[in-house]
């Protein structure tokens, strides 16, 4: 399985353009601690890339990895799709990017597609340029992530939809509950039996997110905040990490503790600016380290 980290930050990105907290000014002043929206592509097939996530730092993570490149017709891309995680700004306003496209597939659960194609309406927007196309992420479920699966039976690969939380973006905080707002993505390979757990938003550590965890070969978790009390402590907000919808890394409810106990190899994404972790100084790096515990980067080439 090959994956390609597209992005860490959180809602932002790192710098953030109104933002001279130290994390921001820190990645003006230093550029290689600039971080990109949370993003990974996964390649489905030789040559066939779907993104999860599409963020509004989009354009520029096709154009630093050379495998989304077009070609070798003008107007042939890799980029098959996009799956969605969430219904998040920084993880749907990307798809406007992608217009150009001839046709454009979305795999999302059923409240994410209804928020995204009603209240953001992308549907009615995009209808002129693209011809999109909706799969219902099912949750919970197992699917091929191709659509139209080329190649024989059970050679691609898997995506599973593990739910994680009914928390709603603030555009729709009144739209109807569910569990499935936000999932984490299972992705299994048949031919290697390898899987990557991918979940860049966690409200609450639910049994289905451990089950899921404690199996798959890498994780990939939300590390928006270090602790419980970091929004409020910079000042960004009056509430909690949890109560934003992100559980903190460190401390008695944090997820390293965790982590630390399972046999995968596990990275934390989605940082938010004001997490000392994107200080590469900082001391919070060796923390991680002795817990067995990495930072994902920009860039990095995950293979399993
Ligand atoms: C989140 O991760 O909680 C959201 O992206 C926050 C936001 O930017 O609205
Ligand atoms: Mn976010
Ligand atoms: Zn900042």
């Amino acid at each position: 399985m090959l994956l390609q980290v597209l992005g860490t930050a959180a809602g932002g990105g790192i710098p953030q353009w109104n933002c001279a907290c130290p994390g921001c000014s820190g990645a003006r002043a230093h550029p290689g601690r600039r971080r990109l929206h949370a993003s990974l592509a996964v390649r489905a097939d030789e040559g066939r890339w779907y993104l999860v996530n599409a963020t509004p730092d989009l354009g520029d993570q096709i154009e630093d990895h050379p495998v989304l490149h077009p070609g070798p017709r003008p107007r042939q891309t890799p980029v098959a799709g996009v799956v969605l995680t969430d219904a998040e700004l920084d993880h749907t306003l990307g798809i406007w990017r992608l217009r150009e496209a001839d046709r454009l597939e979305i795999l999302a659960t059923a409240p994410v597609r209804q928020a995204v194609d009603h209240r953001l309406r992308l549907g009615p927007v995009l209808t002129p340029y693209t011809t999109l196309t909706w799969r219902e992420l099912r949750c919970p479920g197992t699917q091929p992530l191709l659509g139209d699966t080329g190649g024989p039976a059970g050679s691609g690969l898997l995506v599973s939809a593990v739910p994680v939380s009914g928390k709603r973006p603030r555009y729709a905080v009144d739209a109807p509950a569910d569990d499935a707002w936000v999932v984490a993505l299972r992705l299994y390979e048949p031919a290697t039996g390898r899987t990557v757990l991918y979940a860049p938003a966690v409200a609450a550590w639910s049994d289905a997110l451990h089950q899921a965890a404690a199996e798959a070969d890498c994780v990939i978790l939300d590390g928006t905040f270090w602790d419980e009390e970091e929004p409020r402590s910079a000042g960004i907000s009056p509430r909690t990490a949890t109560g934003m919808g992100h559980l903190p890394i460190d401390g008695p409810g944090g997820t390293a503790r965790i982590l630390a106990t399972l046999p995968a190899r596990c990275l934390y994404t989605h940082l938010n600016n004001t997490n000392p972790l994107v200080d590469p100084a900082a001391p919070q790096h060796k923390r991680l380290a002795r817990l067995g515990l990495e930072v994902a980067e920009d860039g990095m080439v995950i293979e399993l």
